[in-house]
């Protein structure tokens, strides 16, 4: 573990100021390694300042996410939110096993890229990824996850490859082209559609050409479709927001990008639900991911988008490709409901 891990002053470049899109000129007087561990940035062409606070720079400073449920979010996970994932000590279940195997393989290979992590959390994924990557900005609203997160690198991560950064993904903005791959675990949290596509859209600026955006949702599945649950509301009374997606209505939000595929990911087979065995559980959640008709019943929905290389524009790929799982969820709508109604 890394208690001291500081902000590489070489991953400044890759953000802007939330103010103006300026950027962001380092700290006065910051050690010879080129970390900072307290300090102030300020933006080049407004002036704003950043403080970074034991190594966390920290774009929302003193203010707040502007959206009422996002605050009641963070303010949750300051506090009362347990925050275990990817701890040491924490003990994954089938579930958590078969999604992190799976987001990583979509993933693809890493390895020398430049990575941005939204939702960072407490580092399941982060300190996953920092082990491959050549640089990484992982990012956050909560000082509760960041902290964790940050005092939970292992060691074995060279300073100056993660760059920790507190901020509410609606008004973040990046350096344009400056990453290869963006990976988003949050996307379900974000409360409003308008915060959905600031966010995406501040990722797609981000983003080389032919880069790519791996987002990470709730799936409105088989099962709740059947059973008619509600698209969105609290995971608890009074508790954090989410929203289930669909291919179409995810491919929607996703117009930006030239190509979106989709994954159905963390198949919960009614049958298989019933079986003691752990490892039998993980083994088929992860082998049915890429069978259509089962994979309707995968609980979170994985979306690969990809910038345009040509050129920033829009094109109807992604349309194309919500079509063909539209119709693919159709088919298993109609074949697969029998399996839902077997007793549990
Ligand atoms: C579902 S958790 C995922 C955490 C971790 N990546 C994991 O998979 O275990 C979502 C994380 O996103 C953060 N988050 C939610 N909305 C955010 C926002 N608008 N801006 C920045 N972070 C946000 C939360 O604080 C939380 O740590």
């Amino acid at each position: 573990m890394s208690e001291s891990v500081g902000f590489p002053v070489s991953l400044l470049s890759l953000l802007r100021c939330t103010g103006d899109g300026g950027e962001l000129a380092p700290p006065d007087g910051y050690g010879p390694n080129g970390i900072i561990h307290d300090g102030v940035t300020r933006c080049l062409s407004c002036g704003a300042t950043f403080p970074i606070v034991d190594g966390v720079l920290d774009l929302l400073a003193d203010s707040a996410p502007e959206d009422e449920l996002s605050d009641h979010e963070r303010q949750l996970r300051d506090t009362t939110m347990p925050m275990e994932r990817g701890v040491p000590g924490w003990k994954p279940d089938w579930r958590d096993t078969a999604e992190f195997h799976t987001t990583l393989a979509r993933l693809g290979d890493i390895s020398g890229k430049t990575l941005l992590e939204l939702g960072c959390g407490p580092g399941l994924y982060t300190h996953q990824l920092a082990q491959k990557v050549s640089a990484m900005i992982a990012l956050d609203f909560s000082w509760k996850a960041l902290r964790r997160n940050k005092a939970n690198l292992p060691s074995s991560i060279p300073p100056g490859r993660v760059g920790y950064v507190r901020a509410d993904v609606s008004t973040i903005k990046l350096c344009p082209r400056a990453f290869d791959v963006a990976l988003t675990t949050l996307y379900s949290n974000l409360p409003t559609k308008e915060i959905r596509l600031a966010c995406n859209s501040a990722v797609h600026e981000g983003l080389k050409p032919g880069g790519l955006y791996l987002v990470s949702t709730h799936h409105q599945d088989m099962r709740k479709r059947l059973r008619k649950y509600p698209v969105s509301g609290r995971y608890t009374e009074g508790g954090i927001y989410y929203i289930n997606f669909t291919r179409k209505t995810l491919a929607q939000e996703l117009t930006a990008f030239s190509q979106v595929t989709f994954c159905p990911a963390v198949v919960e087979l009614p049958l298989v639900l019933r079986m003691p065995s752990f490892k039998f559980k993980e083994f088929m959640a992860r082998a049915t991911v890429g069978l259509p008709g089962f994979n309707e019943y995968g609980t979170i929905l994985l979306a690969q988008a990809t910038k345009s290389r040509a050129s920033d524009v829009a094109t109807d790929t992604g349309r194309r490709s919500a079509a063909v799982g539209a119709a693919t969820a159709t088919a298993a709508t109609a074949l697969l409901p029998l399996l839902d109604t077997l007793p549990m």
